[in-house]
């Protein structure tokens, strides 16, 4: 079976974009995949967290993962941390990977430079991490540490993925074949939702205007209210085309996507832009509200949540430690006992 692995900074409130550009995606995944989905804390404090903060939203993530139909049955659902091995695998990997390939990576150019700026503050002004450079090196060991034929990301992390195949590539030829070369899988520009003040950025947390993303824990009062308040254009046809016109067009991806049409699909039978925005509001509102019931249930029940944080570590541990223990051999560490000298088999 095809296994899949992908991970979910856990700092914040998880916003619309994220769901219907990615987690619901992971939910469909789970049952035609062996699926392994984290939460990756440890790439989370390679900017400065706050501890307390960092705990809570870790948690909250675990909790929403679950919220959004990832069935800790069904899928492998881990906090990376828990999982030692990525941290002794990304440094071997560490020591595979050139300074000049970590130094080529953009999402280390554009935070290292906004750091330096002071723009991300509260985040320990310029200092910049090492680990934020060497953060590839541990995506890398996320992915192949579970043998991972396909990760689902978002366009922005390409790169890393292209860096993750080409150090499982460089290392395979070394040390003889050790780990699966993974694929990346991007999802196509449909689910791509964006900002409703700004539709011709990305709808993230940390935009401009929280009026312009959707939590997906808002109340429906609200939603309804930033849909109603969502930026469109001067004219008053209702079509399909980003160029032109970004926030209709981000209505009827949004609306498009909730009910399973193509955006363009989506437009047919509107003539003005109130009822697209309040037919998309309705149409979140309902997406969204079985969600919210599932995260009252877990918030009710922490003792469960703990239950199945923990045990899905020891799940993934158990395939991790496999992986793991075939790359160090390869590389010619001295195994502790002898029993542990056999050749680990390649899944
Ligand atoms: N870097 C990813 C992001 O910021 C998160 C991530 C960490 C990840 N490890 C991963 C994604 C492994 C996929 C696979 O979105």
């Amino acid at each position: 079976m095809t296994r899949v692995l992908s991970g979910i900074q856990p700092t914040g409130e998880v916003h619309l974009g994220n769901y219907l550009g990615a987690l619901r995606q992971w939910a469909i995944d789970q049952h035609d995949a062996d699926a392994f989905y984290c939460a990756v804390d440890l790439h989370a404090v390679t900017v400065q967290q706050d501890p307390a903060h960092l705990r809570v939203s870790t948690l909250g993530t675990m909790a929403t993962l679950i919220s959004v139909g990832l069935d800790p049955a069904v899928c492998t659902l881990f906090v990376q941390s828990h999982v030692p091995q990525h941290t002794e695998l990304s440094w071997l990997l560490e020591c595979t990977v050139s300074l000049g390939e970590l130094r080529r990576m953009t999402q280390f150019k554009d935070k290292s430079a906004r750091a330096e700026s002071g723009e991300e503050a509260g985040q320990g002004g310029d200092h910049v991490s090492a680990g934020l450079f060497t953060y590839p090196a541990l995506m890398a060991a996320d992915i192949l540490i579970y043998d991972a034929d396909r990760v689902p990301v978002g366009d922005d992390q390409r790169q890393h993925l292209e860096l993750t195949r080409d150090v499982a590539q460089r290392f395979n030829s070394r040390y003889g074949d050790t780990f699966v070369i993974p694929d990346a899988a991007i999802p196509t520009v449909g689910a791509r939702v964006m900002d409703l003040q700004n539709p011709t950025a990305k709808m993230s947390k940390s935009a401009e205007s929280p009026q312009g993303s959707v939590g997906i824990f808002d109340d429906p009062a609200d939603i309804s209210r930033k849909f109603a308040r969502a930026v469109t254009d001067s004219e008053s046809e209702v079509r399909y085309d980003p160029d032109q016109k970004p926030g209709v067009s981000n209505l009827l991806s949004i609306l498009g996507a909730a009910t399973g049409r193509s955006p363009a699909d989506a437009a047919e039978g509107y003539h003005q832009y109130g009822a697209l925005k309040s037919d998309t509001a309705d149409a979140i509102v309902a997406l969204l509200e079985p969600i919210a019931a599932k995260k009252a249930e877990l918030d009710a029940d922490p003792a469960e949540l703990a239950r199945i944080i923990a045990a899905g570590a020891d799940k993934a541990e158990a395939v991790a430690s496999v992986t793991l223990a075939r790359a160090k051999e390869a590389m010619g560490f001295l195994p502790k006992s002898l029993e542990t000298e056999a050749r680990v088999p390649m899944r």
